[in-house]
């Protein structure tokens, strides 16, 4: 009695360690973010591979068949997940057994166990699916109210480790003994959580997005808002879509305090009459005219569902300084902004419109200066300056240089020019006329001239006659 239990001790610890064997072996661990599709590979490498005829069966420990092929083609499912899990067929003749799971859920997670069996050469794989998912509680938090982000795994896999990704990078703060970061939520936590999990040679990486209600525009604390001198800006205060808002104030922290936004005063400069309202969660200012004086701290705030929220941001206004060269003919822009604490980079693009009367631009210089030669027609036209940040561009301003008059003569609308040619040609027609007016005179003159001339020879011959009479007569007298 004794013996025979001692020798069914023995057996039984034989079986065990040879299941754990086994599975020491063979045992594949998978790790899958919730909703999307797991493979659980059961891959025959050897040479002498069951034939494509094999019965296939995958079960879950615990929870008996999942799907089961037998010699004959048949197949059978035989748990819940039913018609989410196949076996490709066009993989057996390779010794490819893997089952695939489409939109995997928490329940899928556990040991599976794939065993084909075709006379001599039976295989047998045991894999172990860990399904993992972010969770957010609660899952779109207000600002200012407690959130906390942990990393669900089930079933727990064994001595694995857990680290976070924030928005593409390492995340160093701290989480608790399960993984799970508390934080209070602030638009600085929103954006892609990434839990990975890691264990030997198996790694998991999945993300969730956290958005936190509240303030979405300006996005971030202590933001910066680019403006240029001269030009429209707005004041960013943007509410998150749904939320109900009220008491509104608009405080500008450089100045003294001012009061809510629906009553004055403003700056001057200040167009108040279109003033942003795209809906009841934008509460945006529209500043018409950005003068220098209006850089500085401003501050939003309102009441949006009981909770009273506020974001302050730094104005930075940005301009154009031009120095012009004794010669005249070259000038030095140089792009200034307020603060530039930010700006990692300038570029100049010079903006002209083609032939067609489309917008071209061409970027030309980087840098915060550039000089141009303001003589020469081709540098005509607006001169924009972009700045940038370590996450792109930040906000650009432009600077004309006039047309020269001189070159611009040949290029002139037709109006103007027209009008100019007939002043002219009838100017010259004037004088065409003036000088027919004027020859015309002379020939009167000159015909005036003649005709007075046979006159003078009738007086004179008059006066001839007269004499040869009075001489005739005085010889008459004598000779009486
Ligand atoms: C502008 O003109 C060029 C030729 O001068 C032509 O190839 C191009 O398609 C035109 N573009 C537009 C938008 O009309
Ligand atoms: C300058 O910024 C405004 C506003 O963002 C944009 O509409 C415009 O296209 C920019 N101009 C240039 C030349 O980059």
């Amino acid at each position: 009695m004794t013996e025979l239990t001692t020798w069914n001790y023995l057996m039984l610890f034989g079986i065990t360690l040879l299941v754990i064997g086994a599975q020491c072996e063979e045992k594949t661990e998978v790790f899958v973010a919730a909703g999307s599709q797991a493979v659980l590979p059961c891959v025959c490498t050897s040479s002498g591979c069951p034939s494509s005829a094999a019965t296939i069966l995958w079960s879950k420990s615990n929870e008996g068949t999942v799907w089961r092929k037998q010699k004959s083609g048949l197949e059978y499912w035989g748990h819940d997940l039913m018609k989410r899990v196949y076996c490709p067929h066009g993989n057996f003749a390779r010794g490819d057994y893997s089952l695939h799971i489409e939109q995997v859920q928490t329940e899928d997670g556990g040991e599976y166990i794939c065993q084909v069996k075709d006379g001599m050469q039976p295989v047998n794989k045991v894999v172990s699916l860990t399904v993992i998912t972010v969770q957010l509680s609660p899952p779109a938090p207000m600002e200012g109210d407690n959130v906390s982000i942990g990393c669900n795994m089930q079933p727990l896999p064994m001595g694995a480790t857990v680290s976070w990704m924030f928005n593409g990078k390492p995340w160093t703060g701290h989480s608790d003994a399960d993984n799970v970061i508390v934080r209070k939520a602030s638009p600085n936590l929103m954006g892609e959580w990434t839990c990975i999990v890691r264990n030997r040679r198996t790694e998991g990486k999945v993300g969730q997005t956290l958005i936190v209600r509240g303030i979405v525009e300006p996005a971030r604390e202590e933001a910066s808002v680019y403006a240029a001198v001269g030009s429209e800006a707005t004041l960013p205060c943007v509410f998150s879509h749904g939320l109900t808002v009220s008491n509104v104030i608009w405080e500008s922290l450089k100045e003294s305090f001012l009061p809510p936004f629906h009553s004055l005063p403003f700056p001057p400069t200040w167009n108040l009459t279109s003033m942003s309202y795209h809906g009841p969660w934008d509460r945006s200012l529209i500043v018409g005219e950005v003068s220098v004086e209006d850089g500085g701290r401003y501050r939003c705030s309102g009441m949006a569902d009981g909770h009273k929220l506020t974001r302050e941001f730094k104005l930075i206004t940005a301009q154009v300084h031009s120095k012009t060269f004794s010669s005249g003919a070259s000038v030095i822009l140089t792009c200034d902004l307020s603060d530039d604490t930010e700006v990692t980079g300038y570029e100049w693009v010079h903006l002209t419109y083609d032939f067609n009367g489309t917008l071209s631009e061409s970027s030309v210089h980087q840098g915060k200066d550039l000089r141009i030669n303001t003589a020469a027609e081709i540098n005509s036209g607006g001169w924009t300056c972009r700045f940038y940040g370590d996450h792109g561009i930040l906000g650009n301003v432009t600077y004309s240089i006039p047309v020269i008059s001189h070159l611009t003569g040949d290029s002139e609308t037709v109006g103007p020019s027209s009008n100019t040619a007939m002043v002219f040609g009838l100017g010259f027609l004037l004088l065409v006329l003036l000088l027919i007016v004027g020859q015309m005179y002379t020939n009167y003159q000159r015909k005036k001239r003649i005709l007075l001339y046979p006159a003078l020879e009738t007086i004179v011959h008059s006066n001839a006659n007269e004499r040869e009479e009075r001489e005739r007569n005085r010889m008459k007298d004598i000779d009486i």
